[in-house]
Order: C-alpha cells, then sequence, then structure tokens
C-alpha cells in the first residue's frame, strides 16, 4: 500500500479499511513509516474526523499493537473504571479495593499527573515503598491472589498508543474525539476486562471543558466498547470545583483512606458509590445499580473495603501502616492560608486554578520529567453554595519550599468567586449514558 495515498485518502474525507489501519498502525509501531507521514495522516483524521467503523478498526488495531492481558482462567467478569481526569479525583484509590472486596476482579492499570491533572500511579507512589511498575508475572498473582492490582502500563501494552500519543502532543492532534477514544479504550481493552466504567469529567478543571464535548466523548467510548462487545456506562462528573476536599499525592491517599472508613467528604463519597455501583452490576455481582450502592456500603461498613486496600498495599511492598496511621505518609512542613477578600456564598472556586498552584507548589508536574513532591498540595474548607467570611481561609497551601509559592497563592486568590446572594451546590453527577 501507498502511503500518500493512505493519506491522500483521509484528507478528502475517505473511509479507510482495517487493513489500512494495520498498515499504517503496524508499519509505524516497526518504525518503517515516518514520523512525517503519521502526522499528516493524524491532522488529516482530526479535520476529517474518523466514522464508527473506523474507530473501531483503530482502537482494535493498537489494542493488539502489544501484549494482552488476559484473565479468563479467574473466575466472574473482570471489570475497570477509567476517568479523563481531573483535580482532586482519587476515585480510583477507593473504588477498585471496595469494588474487589466485593468479589469482582479489578485489574486497573492508570497513568501519572500531567498538567493540572493528577495521576493514580503517583498518589500510590506517595505511600512508602509503593510499587506500580511490576512485571506481567506480578499484576497475574496480584489478580490471583488479591482479586485487584494498581499498577502502571508495561512497556509491552499497547506500544501503538505510546508513539501516536507522543506525536500527537507535538502536532496539535490530541483534541480529536476519534484519536482520543481509540488511545483510552484501546488500553483499558488491552487489559482483558468484560466491563467498563467511565468517568468523563466535564469542566474548568477537565480536559473537556463544555458538557457537549464531554457528552460526545462519553457516548463515543460506549458505542465503540459496546461494538467491541464489552459492557460500558459513562458517567458525566462535574469538574468546575475540586473533587473532595484533599488535592495532592498523599493528602489524597489520606482522603482515600477517610472514605474507605466512611468519613470522607459527601461529594467524593457519593462519586464513589455510584462509579462502584456501576462497577459491581458490570461486573455481575449484582442484579441492579442500586443493590451495586448497598453492597458497597456494606464493604465500607464492615472495613472490608479498607482492609483490602491495605492487603494490595503491603502486597505492592508499601508501607501497611498507612492505612491505620497518617504519620507513616510524608507530610509537607509548612502552611499558608488563602483567605477571602470578602464575605458572601461561594458561587466557584476554579478547578483549573487550584490545580496548577497544586503543581506550582511541587505535588504535579510542569514536563513530563519534573520530580514531584508527594507529601504538598492544598487542603480545601469550603464547597460551591457555602457561605464564606472576610479573611476567613477557603483553602490552606502545604509546602517544603516557597519557590513557587507567591505565585500558587495567586492562582488560588484569583480562583474563588463569591456571591452575596445565595448559591446553589454544583450538581456532581450530570449524565448516565449507557
Ligand atoms: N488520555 C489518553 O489516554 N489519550 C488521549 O488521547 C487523551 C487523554
Amino acid at each position: 500500500l501507498q502511503i500518500p495515498e493512505l493519506i491522500r485518502k483521509k484528507r478528502d474525507g475517505e473511509a479507510l479499511s482495517r487493513d489500512e489501519f494495520q498498515e499504517l498502525v503496524s508499519g509505524y509501531v516497526l518504525g518503517r513509516i515516518p514520523d512525517y507521514q503519521i502526522a499528516a495522516l493524524l491532522m488529516a483524521a482530526f479535520l476529517r474526523g474518523l466514522d464508527h467503523l473506523e474507530v473501531e478498526y483503530l482502537t482494535d488495531i493498537m489494542m493488539r499493537s502489544g501484549s494482552l492481558l488476559n484473565f479468563e482462567h479467574l473466575p466472574g467478569r473482570k471489570v475497570d473504571k477509567h476517568s479523563t481526569g481531573g483535580v482532586g479525583d482519587k476515585t480510583s484509590l477507593i473504588i477498585a479495593p471496595a469494588v474487589a472486596a466485593c468479589g469482582v476482579h479489578v485489574p486497573m492499570i492508570s497513568g501519572r499527573g500531567l498538567g493540572f491533572s493528577g495521576g493514580t500511579l503517583d498518589k500510590l507512589e506517595s505511600i512508602p515503598g509503593f510499587k506500580v511498575h511490576l512485571p506481567l508475572i506480578r499484576i497475574y498473582q496480584l489478580m490471583e491472589r488479591h482479586g485487584l492490582a494498581l499498577v502502571g502500563q508495561t512497556d509491552d501494552l499497547v506500544p501503538a498508543d505510546k508513539k501516536l500519543y507522543a506525536l500527537r502532543d507535538v502536532t496539535s492532534t490530541v483534541e480529536s474525539i476519534p484519536l482520543i477514544v481509540a488511545s483510552i479504550m484501546s488500553k483499558k481493552l488491552a487489559e482483558g476486562i468484560d466491563g467498563l466504567v467511565l468517568d468523563v469529567k466535564t469542566g474548568s478543571g477537565a480536559f473537556m471543558k463544555t458538557i457537549e464535548r464531554s457528552r460526545q466523548l462519553a457516548q463515543a467510548m460506549v458505542d465503540t466498547g459496546k461494538r467491541m462487545g464489552k459492557s460500558v456506562v459513562a458517567l458525566v462528573t462535574d469538574m468546575n470545583e475540586p473533587l473532595g476536599l484533599k488535592i495532592g499525592n498523599s493528602l489524597e491517599v489520606e482522603e482515600s483512606l477517610d472514605t474507605l472508613q466512611g468519613k470522607g467528604p459527601p461529594d467524593l463519597t457519593v462519586l464513589c458509590r455510584t462509579l462502584a455501583a456501576y462497577m459491581l452490576w458490570l461486573g455481575e455481582a449484582v442484579p441492579s445499580v442500586a443493590e451495586g450502592e448497598k453492597l458497597y456500603d456494606l464493604a465500607i461498613a464492615n472495613g472490608k473495603a479498607l482492609d483490602k486496600f491495605r492487603q494490595i498495599i503491603e502486597a505492592q511492598e508499601g508501607d501497611p501502616r498507612v492505612a491505620d496511621d497518617f504519620k507513616y505518609l510524608p507530610q509537607a512542613s509548612h502552611r499558608l492560608g488563602v483567605e477571602a477578600e470578602r464575605a458572601g456564598y461561594i458561587a466557584g472556586m476554579d478547578a483549573a486554578k487550584i490545580g496548577m498552584s497544586s503543581v506550582l507548589l511541587g505535588a504535579g508536574r510542569q514536563t513530563v520529567e519534573s520530580p514531584i513532591d508527594p507529601a504538598v498540595g492544598i487542603i480545601m474548607s469550603k464547597k460551591v453554595g457555602d457561605f464564606i467570611d472576610r479573611g476567613e481561609a477557603y483553602c490552606v497551601l502545604c509546602y517544603n519550599n516557597d519557590a513557587g509559592l507567591a505565585e500558587a497563592l495567586r492562582l488560588c486568590q484569583t480562583a474563588l468567586t463569591v456571591s452575596e446572594m445565595p448559591v446553589a451546590p454544583k450538581t456532581l453527577i450530570k449524565e448516565v449514558i449507557q
């Protein structure tokens, strides 16, 4: 096949066949097709779009570009959850052990934080000793012994996405719904799962800023998963203000442990219960989502969800004492309150600005290679709709050195909007797409 001819077809809005995608993806992964031809093809796909069949072909071919995990030898259905990323989103740390404690296997492969979005791997690594990069054989052992693995991507899983994503990043072709669907779904379906719950964030602190784009992405991922024989549900959830009250790696582990003990903040508790209930339903552990909520509540109340988290921390070489005492987690040495300049009802707390502020304190990366400080971050004391007095702190910056402090403080000050009139709290779960 002539690569320029395939680029021309896509440029002119024609659909590519499975064989043509196969030639392109495997040629690129093997280094036979240069970056400049794939870059041109990505831009053509970005501008012209891909139809349903093309998205399915691309997802399937990317998924098969490396090894596939297979847990068919284990009983029951295997499920996972994927979030498109946000600020303070620590739901994976809570629902993965809770769902596994209810008997449904969860092979969870997560990513790192980039920009103002946090990453599950960074949060887990703030637990002293915790290993996220494990060989395949260890992932299989964890699944067999604990019904759960909380790990990072191995080199041989979906290598096509690593190369294609890096090229999209430098060619302004990331924000294409068909390309995002193929990227996310190829990685998730390579985990050998039967069911997937997607948490598509929407708002200032999300990848997708508007409800329309978030809904389109959610629908496209659900459609593609279903065409590929999987059970997929997507929730579109608010990310205009941070989720929960703690932002930053060890701080988010603390809040996850609180939530696993039934002491979490209401918004995080509700979202975890709902996501877990859908996972349990897709995992066929319960006949309905309402029953899934009851089973999740029971696993929290009887301590089994927390026990499962403690077990997986120990199995992945982390210090299990963190589950009972936060003093074993890294702690920041300094704290500074961010005060409201006037009294009133909180109308907004811009998640993107608060997320960026935590990155400036050292909780996230400004480039892929930057180191992070696991101890630092931000503790919120208010939610949208709450009343605040003039001079009252609406959040506290936790930091170890003041390199980014002044800018972090400025950003947090501008993140707050106060209104004289009462403001209704935000609706957290905006839509469920099945
Ligand atoms: N996250 C991914 O994994 N892939 C994308 O294309 C966008 C976000």
